[in-house]
């Protein structure tokens, strides 16, 4: 792709996602074109599918949390894991964070993080490629919306546990079965609203926890 910057733009328009009118994020409309193409069509073109043109329940609730409780992540250093749009790390940047990294296998959403943070004139430090199994170096540990397929849940889940032995680990999912339901604690709830483009569902109970150490 010649310019990610203005594909990024040309596909979306500049929006706030409902719970989080503080942060503005470029986002896609429902019938974006690109999302309408079939997922054959882009593996054939080697384009990963854009959810960081989403702001899915897990980051809307994380930034929410976060907004409300800037004294969490005041001063420290965060890693935003599978960052898409890098909702939850804008969050933190705004409520005092010292630094916040933010980490996707998808390099289209690590620049479409960027023009985010442009946006909203905060800044986000992009770490490339994929990172399960390291340990990092961060007092706090976000990922939103990472559990939607079994292969993602079973590769992640006991490496979260892992880094939860060294820093705090939260996640926040909206209700899919193949997140945690043990070793959890549990931070906030809220009913999210989805569309049914992309949910299939108007609404979704989405948790906030924090996962624990095994
Ligand atoms: C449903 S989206 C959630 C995005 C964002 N956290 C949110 O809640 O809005 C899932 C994200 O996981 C990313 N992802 C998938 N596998 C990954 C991996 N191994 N390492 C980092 N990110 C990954 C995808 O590229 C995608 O951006």
């Amino acid at each position: 792709m010649k310019n990610p910057a203005c594909f990024i733009a040309s596909q979306t328009i500049i929006e706030t996602a409902p719970l989080v009118p503080e942060l503005r994020l470029y986002l896609a409309t429902e019938i974006t074109p690109i999302w309408q193409a079939t997922e054959t069509h882009l593996a054939e073109l080697n384009i990963e599918p854009p959810f960081w043109a989403f702001a899915w329940p897990g980051s809307q609730l994380l930034a929410r949390w976060i907004l409300d409780h800037p004294e969490t992540v005041r001063g420290k250093r965060v890693l935003d894991f599978a960052c898409g749009g890098g909702l939850a790390g804008l969050a933190c940047a705004q409520a005092g964070a010292s630094e916040v990294l933010i980490n996707d296998i998808d390099q289209l959403a690590l620049e479409a993080a960027q023009l985010n943070a442009s946006l909203n004139d905060l800044t986000l430090v992009p770490i490339e490629g994929d990172r399960i199994g390291s340990e990092p170096d961060v007092d706090l540990l976000l990922c939103g919306d990472v559990c939607y397929n079994q292969q993602m849940a079973d590769r992640i889940i006991p490496w979260l546990r892992k880094c939860a032995e060294k820093m705090e680990v939260w996640m926040a999912d909206p209700g899919r079965p193949y997140a945690p339901k043990e070793g959890i604690e549990i931070l906030a709830c809220a009913t999210l609203p989805t569309t049914m483009e992309l949910e299939g569902k108007t609404a979704r109970e989405t948790r906030l926890y924090r996962v624990l150490p095994l």
